[in-house]
């Protein structure tokens, strides 16, 4: 049976290869895509959400949830590695769609049309999934289970030395959601930062003949520079990717499940920090699972698979 998914996405060069995947993937029904500011500001995540299924066109069309701006505001975006519009500056023609509901609004109605059944994979800040728990508290019990790409466990934080990007950005609505009652698996930069996807990756991608080759291989180009320019690195991370695979092959990872977490909302060093209660006479309650290691290789290939799927699927014809 397809498992119906919701993804919650800040795009972002890494969640748009997320979406990719998942698109084509004959084991997800997808719901909805629903924005989040993170990688850039609210109206541009909706619009690249809309670019990017516009570019892909996929056999079927989840609904589409708008950001709105977090509060407070983003204090950095990503631009950098990503690009101002945050899909490598390449100025894809979109016809924006209007009146679109905001995302929580979207996030609420698909978990109550199906209770315990929805899982959320969720890639960018939390913002959108505390804004759903304000708006009918009932809501986080029905949620099926929350994947998360976000935080740290041991390994440093790659927006400052102790926070990582998604809980960083608004760790407010982050500290609201580790408290929640949902079901919620952790997917840490531990796991995903040493996995580095090398020039081979690229080549690999599927080829311009389809839509979603011609995407693919206009938007990551520029992350591979920026990555190699500003932080000198021959190779991409794909946080978001590796969350995806998370939720469609969790046998892929060892998954610890009585985990205690919380968000630091406060420090003035450590702001966005995850902090585990790891004490032998543990103290909090288990309140989410952690993706502690996975099978490298076979997560590469997995997403190798997944986008040559993208590509068979959107061949010209
Ligand atoms: C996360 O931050 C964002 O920049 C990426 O899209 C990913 O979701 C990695 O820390
Ligand atoms: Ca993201």
């Amino acid at each position: 049976m397809e498992k119906k998914v919701i993804i919650d996405t800040d795009p972002g060069i890494d969640d748009a290869v997320a979406l990719a995947m998942a698109l084509f993937d004959p084991s997800l029904d997808v719901l909805a895509i629903t924005a989040v500011a993170g990688n850039v500001h609210a109206e541009q995540a909706t619009k690249n959400v809309q670019t990017i299924l516009d570019q892909l066109d996929p056999p079927r069309l989840p609904r589409i949830g708008a950001a709105t701006s977090p509060n407070p505001p983003l204090e950095k975006t990503t631009s950098h590695v990503f690009g101002n519009d945050g899909l490598g500056n390449s100025n894809f023609p979109v016809a924006e769609l209007h009146n679109l509901h905001p995302s929580e609004k979207l996030l609420v109605e698909e978990v109550r049309a199906a209770p315990d059944e929805v899982t959320i994979i969720a890639l960018g800040p939390l913002t959108n999934i505390a804004r759903a728990i304000h708006r009918d508290p009932n809501w986080a019990s029905q949620v099926g289970h929350l994947i998360i790409m976000g935080g740290t466990v041991s390994a440093p934080g790659n927006v400052t030395p102790a926070a990582e990007f998604n809980i960083y950005s608004d760790p407010v609505s982050a500290q609201e959601v580790f408290r929640s009652k949902m079901t919620k698996t952790l997917v840490p930069l531990d796991i995903t930062d040493p996995l580095i996807f090398s020039y081979d990756f690229l080549d690999r991608l599927p080829s311009e003949d389809s839509r979603g080759g011609r995407f693919l291989r206009k938007i990551l180009p520029f992350t591979y520079r920026a990555h190699r320019q500003v932080l000198g690195l021959e190779g991409i991370w794909l946080a978001d990717a590796i969350a995806m695979v998370a939720a469609t092959n969790p046998s892929l990872f060892r998954i610890m499940d009585d985990m205690s977490a919380d968000v630091e909302t406060n420090g003035f060093l450590t702001k966005g920090m995850t902090v585990f209660d790891r004490r032998v006479h543990r103290k909090w309650k288990a309140n989410l699972a952690v993706a502690m290691e996975m099978d490298s290789d076979q997560v590469y290939e997995t997403i190798l698979k997944a986008l040559a799927r993208c590509g068979e699927s959107t061949l010209d014809s």
